[in-house]
């Protein structure tokens, strides 16, 4: 290859022309590897030295060298004015404005039902009660028979209560949670003190008043001299507890299988009486089914719905805001606050 004086300075003023006319740091890379990168044209000039005689290898490896040199620190002059100008530019566009106010994330926080079931449980708790919970896919003996309920009480069909499938398995959602009341006294021996809260299903739509899938807490006593008067103080200081010093609490006779005597208990709030649960002395036939013995021990229950408990406590009309979890109304209970 033969070189040439005027091709040399011909590359030179072309790759200072590009490094001059280029704004852009991306293509300003590209300009230095096209003119004086291993596949340029002053690069390739500069490997053919060798062939060439002593004499002009000196002046042409001086020339080419000058034109490498400058095209180089055309190169890093222009580099280093580009970068300045991005350096500044990023400042302007990324800039923070610290004064302007920030995003808060509303806190989570528990459902008013929650709140409820561990007042309900730590104010037992403190009574000296333990807290029992069962299944809530629970067998039909557990759910009915074993408390009594006979095979053709309407609580048991269809319309009711949810029975699983296949139907031989005798399997339902939960109606209540009596059947913890069950549980437990086959498990423990008197002296038995518990309450066992938790979810519950019937076969309801959901409205205003009712829900399908709702709450109860169930309460069980089982000890030596227990009697009515017991049931009656425990329930005046639960009421008390949860709707607040000046409520009082009545006994009205009432039925159930798995109690005897029975009553519903009503609470005196906000100026009327207000139906709040179901209680009794547990029935005998109860406590024999799960062979404790009633010579001994007697006891009482009670069961109260944890919905319509907050619907009194509060005042609340619509069962769709206790299960919707809209954060506006559950906010009301402390939910979410800043
Ligand atoms: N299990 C009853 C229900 O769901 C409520 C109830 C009433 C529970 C009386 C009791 C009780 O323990 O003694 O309607």
């Amino acid at each position: 290859m033969s070189l040439d004086k005027g091709q040399i300075s011909s590359d030179l003023d072309k790759a200072l022309l590009a490094i001059a006319s280029t704004n852009d740091l991306d293509s300003l890379k590209q300009i230095k590897i096209d003119y004086i990168g291993d596949k340029s044209a002053l690069a390739k000039a500069n490997q053919s030295l060798a062939s060439l005689d002593p004499g002009q290898r000196a002046e042409f490896g001086k020339l080419i060298g000058s034109a490498r040199s400058e095209v180089n620190q055309a190169f890093e002059l222009k580099s280093a004015q580009l970068s300045k100008q991005r350096d500044s530019q990023v400042l302007l566009t990324e800039k923070v404005d610290v004064t302007l106010p920030g995003r808060r994330t509303l806190k989570g926080g528990l459902h008013p039902l929650t709140i409820l079931t561990n007042e309900i449980s730590d104010l037992f708790i403190g009574l000296g009660y333990n807290v029992a919970e069962g299944p809530e896919l629970e067998s039909e003996w557990l759910n009915f028979d074993a408390l009594n309920i006979p095979a053709d009480h309407p609580a048991r069909t269809m319309q009711d209560t949810f029975f699983i499938q296949p139907l031989e398995a005798k399997l339902v959602l939960r109606t209540h949670t009596s059947p913890v009341q069950i549980r437990t006294m086959l498990e423990q021996n008197p002296p038995i003190y518990v309450i066992c809260p938790g979810k519950t299903y019937r076969a309801d739509e959901l409205d205003a008043t009712h829900t399908p899938v709702f709450h109860q807490v169930e309460g069980l006593v089982v000890d030596e001299d227990i009697t009515m008067a017991d049931l009656k103080g425990t329930l005046d200081y639960f009421a008390k507890s949860i709707f607040g010093n000046e409520v009082t609490t009545r006994l009205r006779p009432s039925f159930f299988p798995f109690t005897e005597p029975s009553a519903e208990v009503d609470v005196f709030f906000n100026g009327r009486w207000i139906e709040w649960g179901g209680c009794g002395m547990v029935n005998e036939k109860v406590l024999a089914t799960c062979g404790v013995d009633t010579k001994k021990y007697s006891g009482f229950a009670f069961g109260m719905g944890l919905e319509r408990t907050l619907i009194v406590k509060y005042g609340i009309t619509d069962m769709h805001d206790i299960v919707e979890g809209d954060i506006r109304f559950t906010q009301s209970f402390g939910v979410g606050k800043k």
